[in-house]
Formats: structure tokens, C-alpha cells, sequence
């Protein structure tokens, strides 16, 4: 099939490669125009203008877009949208709000022009592994798109969700999942570092992915990590950024009444490897200090 590739990040550049290596005839198009040129000059098509990509697609079009959800996605639809015609389609493949995806939708239907929101996992590995694709959409309009969705998943890794919104919602839910098992993973192998014995972890996250219960992708990667960085892990500082899905996730299981302690702690976990210092614990510190005396420990002297 035709279709333009918006945005040849991390995830969209490898992307247009793996449906331009199952035969696919990809548009590539990237803000700044140096990774366009690059994908170019690996044999792909590029466009350098939205309306030079728009021009290079048959009609009916199909545009997917892979950029950063919210203000740069929201900005970069309207451009495509105002260049399409009635019975194009849009794929939004970042991970957006499924509540903007529900929203956008409606927008667009109103013009004529098909969204479809999925939700695609498989990080830099995707070229290769293939990519975990969810997807949500009126079934006239994922229907057509199927061998796309095909191409880019693994065999049995595309699943039509559900209509507007839900393979955002469902892409939500597993990054979700995912905060709380990589939380789960952390706290393992810190109790292991922190232990009596002298643990090799690589050797252990490598063992542990053969026959036992928790063996999983993740734990393939704490293998390759503490290859790469040594047991110490060194060379990191513990920030831990989030990107929304996991604060969406807890919103949506307070909304519904589902609780969810696993996914909300992972998810504070990681506001709290974020602040240099705890002013909750100067507050429990002063408080303990009031009521009872106890010793702090102040910078000047620290032990
Ligand atoms: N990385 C992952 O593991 C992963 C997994 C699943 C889904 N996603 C989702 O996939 C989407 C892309 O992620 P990524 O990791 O590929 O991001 P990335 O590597 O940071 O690339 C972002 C791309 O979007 C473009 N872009 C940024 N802001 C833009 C704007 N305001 N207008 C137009 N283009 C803009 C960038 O163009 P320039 O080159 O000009 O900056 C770049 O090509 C996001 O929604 C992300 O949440 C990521």
C-alpha cells in the first residue's frame, strides 16, 4: 500500500523501514528535514513540504502520523488535515490521550476524513521484532489499512480494539502494566545488590528468562543493561521520566473506581526519583524531631 510517514523519529523512522522492507511504498516526511534526507538516501521516498507529501499519494490517502502526542500532534494533524480530501484517512500512531483521539475523530468525520488512533509498542527494537499494534477505528476504515497493520506487527501482535479511541486506550493500559512491572523488576534487583551475597545480576536476569516464572522481554533488557553498564549501573542517576500514559492510566482507574496500587505506586516511584531531595521527608523528619525528640541528620552533618 501508499501511505506517508510523518515524523522519522525513534519510532516513525524505523517504521517507514520495515514497511518499505515488506513492500509497502512509504512517503517519509520529518519536521527538520536532515532525517528525511537520511531515510532518502537508504532508498525510501521523501517529501519535504506537507503538501509535496500529500502530492505524492494516490487518492484515497493515508497519512500516519508519529510524533510526540498533544500540542505537536494536534498541530501537525491540522496541517495534513487542511491538505486532505473527504475519504483520506489519518493514523495517529503516537501515544495520545485517547480522549483527544475520541475528539479528533469526531473532527475529522465532520470533514469527510477518517482517523484511526493505534497504539504501537515495541520501542528501537520494532525494526527488527516487529511492533505490538492496537488499534481503533471505524471498521470501514481500519479494514483498508489492515495490511499496514500487518506489515509493521509481529504474526498475531495486531488486534482491532474496538472503534475511535480504543487502541489509545488500550496502548494507555499497557504502558500502565508496563510501570508497574519494570517497578516490580527494580526493586528486585535492588534488594539483590543490597543483599549479603555477591550476586552476579547479569548472570541471574540472564538465567532467570529461561524456564523460570517472571522470564520476559524486560527482563531480557535488565540482562543487556547490566551488560552494558556493569552491576553498579555507575554511569546512570536514578530520574525516571514519565510521558503520560501511566498518569492517564491511574486517572482512569480512580474514575472507575478500580483500584490499582501496583500501576499508582510505580508511578510515584518515578515522580520521586525525580526530586534531588524529598521535601515530605524534611517534613516527617522535623515532625518526628518535634514530637519526640529524635535526631536529624542536617547537611553539615550528614551521618
Ligand atoms: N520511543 C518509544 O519507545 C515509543 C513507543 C511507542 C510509542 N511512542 C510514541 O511515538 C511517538 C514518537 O515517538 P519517538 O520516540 O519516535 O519520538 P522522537 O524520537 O522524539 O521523534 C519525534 C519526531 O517528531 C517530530 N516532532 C517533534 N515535535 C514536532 C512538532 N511540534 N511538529 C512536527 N514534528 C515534530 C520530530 O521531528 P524533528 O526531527 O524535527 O525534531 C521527530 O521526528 C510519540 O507519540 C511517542 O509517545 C514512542
Amino acid at each position: 500500500m501508499d501511505l506517508a510517514i510523518v515524523g522519522l523519529g525513534r519510532m516513525g523512522g524505523n517504521m517507514a523501514r520495515r514497511l518499505h522492507q515488506a513492500g509497502h511504498r512509504v512517503i517519509a516526511y520529518n519536521r527538520s528535514r536532515e532525517k528525511t534526507e537520511e531515510i532518502v538516501a537508504e532508498g525510501l521516498e521523501g517529501g519535504f513540504t506537507p503538501e509535496e507529501v500529500v502530492g505524492m499519494l494516490p487518492v484515497p490517502r493515508i497519512v500516519w502520523l508519529m510524533v510526540p502526542a498533544g500540542d505537536a500532534t494536534e498541530a501537525t494533524l491540522g496541517e495534513f488535515a487542511e491538505l486532505l480530501a473527504p475519504g483520506d484517512t489519518i493514523v495517529d500512531g503516537g501515544n495520545a490521550d485517547f480522549h483527544d483521539s475520541k475528539r479528533r475523530h469526531e473532527v475529522l468525520k465532520a470533514q469527510g476524513i477518517r482517523f484511526v488512533d493505534a497504539g504501537i509498542s515495541g520501542g528501537v527494537w520494532g525494526l527488527k521484532n516487529g511492533y505490538g499494534t492496537m488499534v481503533g477505528g471505524d471498521p470501514e476504515a481500519v479494514g483498508p489499512l489492515e495490511p499496514i497493520f500487518r506489515s509493521l506487527a509481529p504474526e498475531g501482535g495486531y488486534v482491532h480494539c474496538g472503534p475511535a479511541g480504543s487502541g489509545h486506550y488500550a496502548k494507555m493500559v499497557h504502558n500502565g502494566i508496563e510501570y508497574g512491572l519494570m517497578q516490580a523488576y527494580a526493586e528486585g534487583f535492588e534488594i539483590l545488590h543490597a543483599s549479603q551475597y555477591p550476586l552476579d545480576l547479569e548472570a541471574i536476569a540472564k538465567a532467570w528468562n529461561h524456564g523460570t516464572v517472571i522470564r520476559s522481554w524486560l527482563l531480557e533488557l535488565a540482562g543487556l543493561a547490566f551488560e552494558q553498564y556493569g552491576e553498579g549501573l555507575d554511569e546512570l542517576r536514578g530520574w525516571v521520566a514519565d510521558s503520560g500514559e501511566g498518569r492517564w492510566t491511574v486517572q482512569e482507574a480512580i474514575d472507575l473506581d478500580v483500584p490499582a496500587p501496583v500501576i499508582t505506586l510505580s508511578l510515584l516511584t518515578r515522580f520521586r526519583s525525580r526530586q534531588p531531595e524529598s521535601y515530605g521527608a524534611k517534613v516527617l523528619a522535623a515532625l518526628r524531631q518535634q514530637f519526640g525528640g529524635h535526631a536529624v541528620r542536617t547537611e553539615e552533618a550528614p551521618e
